[in-house]
């Protein structure tokens, strides 16, 4: 910026210094006149000059690496049409992202890009119900950096080395291209040679990825036949498939107190998916139609942003809807939960998950410390003792000693605690298997032409998968013959009610 106004400051045409004050009312207005005219000719020399040096700037980066291709030839000769989202917050919001994307991508039949998985405070989108959320281009482009990072750091995880999504893809329910290998292509870089790069991140390769990542983020502007940015979010739409209630109100509003408050002029309307961005739309031209948050929960007996739980009149859409309520772990992580279960338990026991530091569930230990003890009271007076109880929280073991957890843990007589730490080998075990599996590789679609699967498979397999220790967890949860006693609200107790309801265990 610096430069860009040193360069404007160095305007080629002088102009004569005005003096004002003390003068007659009709010079003044002239001399108004005449300093309008001055202001709008400096404008206009900043901003050639402006235009002029980043397209200068970017010049001299394409001379350094490839430039983001705009749909070029290497794009198009894909012969695909992809659908991209980017994913925010914790892991379950992730989740819940990523099954509506997946329904989106059936919708408009589109090859979904699947994202990693980001760090739980990477990214975080705001509040749809206060309508303040951060716009698309912007979570685009944070989710982009956010991904990138992941790579240089050697953490990065796709979605779908944790998610098992390969019997939807290999019965061609629906489509999907891992992140890097579109973005390779897309960019038209080395990716691989961005995974593990002890670089600080500033080489031609990421002032590339970074430009790209700027490109598809639509600060560009749409482009016509190759990227559309869907710029509509929980402020204005909620999306809907086949409910002929296409651009009507939805039953959420903000209220006037927020409009004035906040001079919004936003209304929120149900729009039909297809009709928006389908066939016949000028989106649907276009190569990649890349979304912002698809994150949605129900509030005030509305969905926020994605309301498609259902389509009746589409089957092929009903059977997907059907498929993904529930998606499984992979196997890796399935067979460690049951591993646990099995081997180091072994014994019928009942599952505690306890949050306790994180956000809103910091002011309610007491609720959930008393929905844990009235059950284990009632285990205790019926059950073989000791009773085994498994526990996943948040709160480290040196912080029990005051709470119910140390009441417990000090009645070696009547309860028996287990629990998972990260550097138990189980953990590390795992997360090898899971870094060497490269399942999220395995199961997208990768053109022929591409010639680097090897050296992505080798040099971006993570060296660190953060939160293994969470997913193995739930698996073990999911196996609790004694019960489940979860935190109320906290979206990892209802992924592990779906799972116990669809005995992952005994699978
Ligand atoms: C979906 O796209 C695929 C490939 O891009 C195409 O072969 C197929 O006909 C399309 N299906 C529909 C229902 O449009
Ligand atoms: C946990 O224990 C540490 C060290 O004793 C202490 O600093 C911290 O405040 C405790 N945290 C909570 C939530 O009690």
């Amino acid at each position: 910026m610096n430069h860009i106004a040193a360069l404007a400051g160095r305007s080629p045409t002088p102009w004569p210094r005005k003096r004002s004050g003390g003068a007659a009312a009709p010079r003044s207005r002239s001399l108004l006149l005449c300093m309008a005219s001055l202001l709008a000719v400096l404008a206009f020399f900043y901003f050639s000059y402006a235009r002029v040096s980043t397209s200068l700037l970017r010049g001299s980066l394409e001379a350094a690496a490839p430039r983001p291709s705009r749909c070029e030839p290497r794009v198009r000769a894909l012969g695909q049409r992809f659908l991209s989202y980017v994913p925010h917050s914790g892991f379950s919001n992730q989740l819940s992202e990523f099954k509506n994307a997946i329904v989106a991508a059936a919708v408009l039949n589109r090859t979904l890009v699947v994202p990693p998985v980001l760090d739980h405070h990477a990214v975080a989108l705001g509040s749809c119900p206060k309508f303040r959320v951060l716009d698309g281009g912007e979570i685009r482009l944070a989710v982009w950096e956010s991904a990138v990072e992941l790579l240089r750091t050697g953490r990065y995880v796709s979605m779908a080395d944790i998610i098992d999504i390969s019997s939807l893809v290999s019965s061609s329910m629906i489509r999907t291209i891992d992140f890097r290998v579109f973005a390779s292509i897309w960019c038209g870089v080395n990716i691989d040679l961005a995974c593990n790069n002890g670089a600080t991140g500033e080489s031609p390769l990421f002032a590339s990825l970074k430009q790209c990542g700027s490109f598809l983020s639509g600060f560009s502007g749409n482009v016509d036949e190759c990227l559309y940015s869907v710029d509509e979010d929980c402020r204005s739409t909620v999306w809907t498939y086949q409910n002929g209630n296409d651009g009507e109100l939805d039953s959420f509003q903000p209220d006037e107190q927020l409009k004035r408050k906040k001079k919004l002029t936003y209304v929120r309307r149900r729009r039909d998916l297809y009709k928006a961005l389908g066939p016949g739309s000028q989106a649907d031209s276009a190569t990649l139609l890349a979304f912002g948050s698809l994150f949605t929960s129900a509030y005030k007996g509305s969905q926020l942003y994605f309301d498609i739980h259902e389509a009746p009149k589409d089957q092929r859409i009903q059977s997907i809807i059907e498929k993904i309520e529930f998606l499984p772990f992979v196997p890796q992580i399935l067979s460690a939960g049951k591993e646990f279960a099995l081997t180091t338990i072994k014994a019928p026991f009942v599952c505690a998950q306890l949050r306790l530091l994180d956000g809103q569930f910091k002011n309610h230990w007491k609720t959930t410390f008393l929905t844990l003890k009235e059950k284990v009271e009632s285990l205790r007076q019926n059950g073989p003792l000791p009773i085994h109880i498994f526990v996943m929280t948040d709160l480290p073991e040196g912080n029990w000693s005051k709470t119910y957890l140390g009441d417990l843990a000090g009645d070696v007589d009547n309860f028996k605690l287990h629990f998972l730490q990260e550097e138990d080998e189980l953990v590390i075990r795992t997360a090898k298997e899971l870094a060497n599996g490269g399942h999220g590789l395995r199961v997208g679609f990768v053109p022929n032409s591409f010639a680097r699967m090897d050296k992505l498979k080798k040099q971006c397999a993570p060296r660190k998968l953060a939160d293994v220790l969470l997913y193995i967890e739930e698996v073990i949860c999911s196996c609790a013959s004694l019960g489940f006693v979860g935190t109320a609200g906290s979206t990892i107790a209802e992924s592990i009610e779906s799972m116990r309801k669809h005995d992952v265990c005994s699978s």
